[in-house]
């Protein structure tokens, strides 16, 4: 086997790098967009039950068989699923998945992260500061995404900048590894990123009175319109598929990043408490935080006809038109931009980092290279692989990307992780597992629930999403026709990752023959 597999070095870092790759863009950005395009108060509720039915269930099924897999020094789905099902030859294949999915969403959210770097710079300079109304920040936006030429920007130089900053500020952290890059970037970011979070909910608290015009659009009215459950929406397949897809990309569940950083626990760690730590402290961040920043700042000052028709308009406006609107119209309004976008920033590169582990990961434990070299061949791969976000973002290329890599196989993933963890190895064996070096446990009512209970709620998602969605989807009826050959392009783009991907496998085992066979 290769060098000694990299490790985290104490628990604190740990919770840190895990609450890192959780807490990310979809907590302050994806979030407010969903629950406000959703009706605020109705998608709580699916969200919730959501949280409890799959998102806790998984968060515990790749703990422990991340940690499974690392003992067997496997930390990717390929080898962790062959880990448990030796006798399967093609059980490595649906590992690809875990790779395959990271990989496809590294690719579009390093360039959402450059943005973030960029307007905490622009923040900090007044770029926008001038800018009151929609229609000028909108304009701003598009300039910088390249999508119009406009007096703002006159060529997409700005952002392709600082793509260049934002790619090489990931791969400097990934070169230096578990322990010396990831670990030491989340023991600092997510204190700072915490106390931006902080700052920012303190301001939005004490906005003040609300607009003469409008005295119901007020703070309290915005916290409202979040937390009062409407029970009318529950009967919506699409709200309940909203809320349980924000639940697995906010929890980066489903992925296959949370099995790869547990591969680097030692066996008699604690998975139960640590598990739970993340997911709450995920949650504390998403809607305690996030809930209490874009909402009620966008509520007192347009209302929420006009909130809620922003954030169907596009899950970035609210962060990037509406957020700078509102910031616009307070007091030492550089400052408070900056930490709102430095915010997003930190969210997004300690979550990026660890979309691409699991590559790295790959090449390390399966080909046995040492780290520079897997960093290496993953920034050139990775670099040619961004290009078409950043080009063709007008196009449709980064929401075909979310679709496919950070919404259908997630699902999928999930499913076939459950399955193998409570039906292949057995859910006996699994809570056995599950509780090895627990400091606590889980409650009993979760054996139930992870062997029937997530199961079949990833299949009811997955079969209403094919009854409803498939023959749209398919044959592209929502893309506009000028759009249709980049989109198409971008799914044949995505087949070959994955054939190729498929291939390394092959090629992996073959190389490894039959040491891969034998039990450890
Ligand atoms: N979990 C990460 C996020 O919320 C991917 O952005």
């Amino acid at each position: 086997m290769a060098t000694t597999r990299d490790s985290w070095g104490s628990r604190w870092a740990v919770i840190m790098a895990m609450a890192g790759t959780a807490v990310g863009l979809g907590n302050f950005l994806r979030f407010p967009a969903k629950a406000a395009a959703n009706g605020g108060g109705a998608f709580m509720i699916p969200y919730l039950v959501s949280l409890l039915l799959l998102g806790l269930p998984l968060m515990w099924i790749e703990w422990t068989l991340g940690r499974y897999g690392g003992g067997f020094e496997h930390g990717t789905a390929p080898g962790i699923f062959h880990s448990v099902a030796r006798k399967n030859r093609f059980i490595k294949y649906f590992g690809v998945i875990g790779i395959f999915g990271p990989l496809i969403i590294f690719i579009y959210y390093t360039f959402i992260e450059s943005w973030t770097l960029a307007y905490s710079f622009f923040a900090l300079t007044g770029r926008f500061a001038a800018l009151s109304d929609q229609v000028s920040m909108q304009s701003f936006l598009h300039g910088f995404q390249g999508l119009e030429r406009n007096d703002f920007f006159h060529s997409l130089g700005w952002a392709y900048l600082f793509f260049l900053i934002t790619f090489l500020l990931n791969i400097g952290v990934l070169f230096y590894g578990i322990r010396a890059g990831i670990a030491r970037l989340c023991q600092w970011a997510m204190p700072a990123l915490f106390i931006c979070a902080l700052i920012l909910v303190g301001r939005v608290l004490t906005i003040g009175a609300p607009l003469a015009a409008h005295p119901d659009w007020n703070i309290l009215n915005g916290f409202g319109f979040l937390w009062n459950p409407d029970f009318s929406a529950l009967k919506s397949a699409k709200v309940w598929l909203e809320a349980s897809g924000q639940i697995f990309f906010t929890l980066s569940v489903g992925i296959g990043v949370i099995l790869t950083y547990a591969s680097y626990l030692a066996k008699g760690d604690d998975v139960v408490l640590s598990g739970l730590s993340t997911t709450s402290t995920n949650e504390l961040a998403e809607v305690v935080l996030g809930g209490s920043i874009i909402i009620p700042a966008a509520f007192v000052f347009f209302g929420p006809l006009e909130m809620q028709a922003i954030a169907k308009s596009g899950t970035f406006n609210l962060g990037f038109i509406t957020m700078p609107l509102v910031l616009n119209q307070l007091p030492f309004s550089a400052f408070f931009g900056f930490c709102w976008f430095f915010l997003l920033f930190l969210a997004g590169i300690t979550s990026a980092v660890s979309l691409a582990q699991p590559c790295l990961a790959f090449l390390e434990d399966e080909f046995d290279l040492n780290r520079q070299k897997a960093v290496a061949i993953f920034t050139v791969v990775a670099f040619f692989l961004c290009q078409p976000a950043i080009f063709f973002l007008g196009q449709g290329v980064v929401d075909e990307l979310d679709f496919w890599g950070g919404t259908v196989f997630l699902v999928v993933f999930a499913l076939v992780e459950t399955i193998l963890f409570a039906w292949v190895f057995g859910m006996e064996a699994a809570w056995d597992e599950i509780h090895h070096g627990a400091d606590l446990r889980v409650p009993r009512i979760y054996k139930f629930i992870i062997k029937y209970i997530t199961p079949l709620f990833l299949l009811v998602i997955l079969g209403l999403w094919l009854w409803q969605e498939w023959i749209p989807i398919i044959f592209m009826k929502h893309v506009a026709a000028e759009a249709r050959p980049y989109i198409m392009g971008t799914r044949i783009g995505l087949a070959v990752i994955f054939v190729a991907l498929a291939v390394l496998v092959k090629l992996a085992w073959h190389r490894k023959g039959r040491k891969l066979e034998e039990p450890a």
